[in-house]
């Protein structure tokens, strides 16, 4: 992988967008090495992924613009097309994924953010739908998640001024979740730098998921996402059969056991998922 890190700690796998001197921008080999990258984690281990950018400057500043320069209908389509599916293959992966935004996340790179279960993000984080002034629509997703997640008034103000925004307002809108500074002493040295108080916060958080049962943890994930496709009344259906299926699990025994006989500490055992 020339473009791609993944590390795993423990339950949780960190993969980091590494291509630093453009700024992280997505090119097609980004996407292919994202998606294998995808394909190789270890469900059976890992419970929670974090995804980041190199450096303290950009977590991704939207797709290559050189490579889109100069591609023709049909390639823009298919150019759409494969980082539309990488997006999705994140947002529908079977486990929690944070998406830890360091600095820009400007076109593809706010797509790619919203495709995550949750956004953290640095206090010098930006972010924003750029294309219109590129002579483009937002393609990988944008026009769809931006108005799902924050509203589709404020997605399609965004998205027709070409406006960026700052953490506070993306924090403000319902875009992140959390926004996290650098930490500073009494004499205004910063002694623990903004993107190493990010990372801190996005391993904490995933800690935080991995430590759950893994089975519940998932069910989750499918019945939130799935869930929002439908009406209610569908919605509902999906909840209980995801309901259900967590019964009869060695999770679901021995959460409700450690309960009833007031022992935490066996409920953060973490065992490998094949085995729960
Ligand atoms: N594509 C390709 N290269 C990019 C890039 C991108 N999206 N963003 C930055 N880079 C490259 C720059 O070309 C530059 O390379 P060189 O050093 O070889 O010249 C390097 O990264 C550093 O960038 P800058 O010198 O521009 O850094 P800056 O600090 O002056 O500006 C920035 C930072 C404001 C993020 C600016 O780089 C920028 O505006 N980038 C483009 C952002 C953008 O428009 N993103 C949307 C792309 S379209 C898209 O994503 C479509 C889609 O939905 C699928």
């Amino acid at each position: 992988m020339d473009y791609i890190l993944y590390e795993v700690n423990g339950a949780v796998g960190t993969i980091t967008i590494n291509r630093e001197k453009a700024l992280n921008a997505l090119n097609s080999q980004v996407l292919d090495e994202l998606n294998a990258t995808l394909d190789a984690v270890d469900l059976d281990t890992v419970r929670c992924l974090i995804l980041t950018g190199a450096g303290e400057k950009s977590f991704v500043a939207g797709a290559d613009i050189g490579e889109m320069s100069t591609l023709s209908k049909a390639e823009g389509e298919a150019f759409g097309k494969k980082g539309n599916d990488v997006f999705r293959k994140l947002e529908t992966f079977p486990i929690p994924v944070i998406a830890a935004v360091n600095g820009f996340a400007l076109g593809g790179g706010c797509e790619i953010s919203m495709s995550c279960d949750i956004r953290i993000c640095s206090d010098n984080a930006v972010f924003g739908q750029p294309e219109v002034g590129l002579g483009i629509t937002p393609g990988f997703g944008g026009t769809q998640r931006l108005a799902r997640l924050v509203s589709p008034g404020m997605a399609k103000q965004l998205i027709y001024t070409a406006r960026n925004i700052k953490a506070a307002e993306a924090y403000r809108i319902g875009l992140v979740n959390q926004v996290v500074s650098a930490e500073v002493n009494e004499a205004g040295e910063v002694v623990v730098s903004a993107k190493d108080a990010l990372m801190a916060a996005a391993n904490k958080m995933a800690a935080g998921i991995a430590m759950q049962a893994p089975i519940a943890v998932r069910n989750c994930k499918k019945a939130i996402n799935e869930g929002l496709q439908v009406d209610m009344d569908q919605a509902i259906v999906i909840e209980e059969k995801l309901f259900g299926d967590c019964f009869e699990t060695e999770d679901q025994r021995a959460g409700m056991a450690n309960f009833l006989e007031k022992d935490k500490e066996k409920k953060l055992k973490v065992v490998p998922f094949k085995n729960c």
